[in-house]
């Protein structure tokens, strides 16, 4: 069974309550009940922190040990040299995602210390960027 995780960085907890019309209505705990529904036959993990260092360390831990990660590392894509630096030093590779297009928003949204080092960049999709990543690692 290929095992992959999801790893949300900071808000993303808010998910369904924060700025729903950028993000949509629904939470992220029933969106992973439906792909988790609907991709049985893999193991899907999932992990979310608001905490830079908790995000580099759960890279470290499972950057050796599963088939996919997916990473949308929020706030901290655009600002974050530790994060772009540990997903360079694991193995197992990244796709960076996105639930906005971050290209037609601010500036600053544009730059990615991720986008480098990663397998590939999926955004602009809502959530559904997150299962466009689950289906790129079957
Ligand atoms: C985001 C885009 C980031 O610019 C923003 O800081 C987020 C969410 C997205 O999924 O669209 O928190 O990563």
């Amino acid at each position: 069974m290929k095992k992959l995780i999801i790893i949300n960085g900071p808000n993303l907890n808010l998910l369904g309550k924060r700025e729903p019309n950028i993000y949509g209505s629904l939470t992220f705990t029933e969106f992973l009940d439906k792909v988790r529904a609907k991709y049985s036959d893999v193991e899907i993990d999932y992990y979310q922190s608001n905490i830079e260092g908790e995000i580099i360390d759960k890279l470290h831990e499972v950057g050796f040990n599963c088939d996919g990660i997916i990473l949308n590392a929020a706030a901290y894509t655009h600002t974050s040299v530790g994060i772009g630096d540990a997903v360079k030093a694991i193995e197992t590779p990244v796709i960076e995602v996105h639930i906005s297009n971050t290209f037609n928003r601010e500036e600053f949204r544009h730059q990615s210390f991720i986008s480098p080092n990663a397998k590939g960049v999926i955004l602009g999709f809502g959530l559904q960027s997150y299962e466009l990543a689950i289906l790129s690692f079957l």
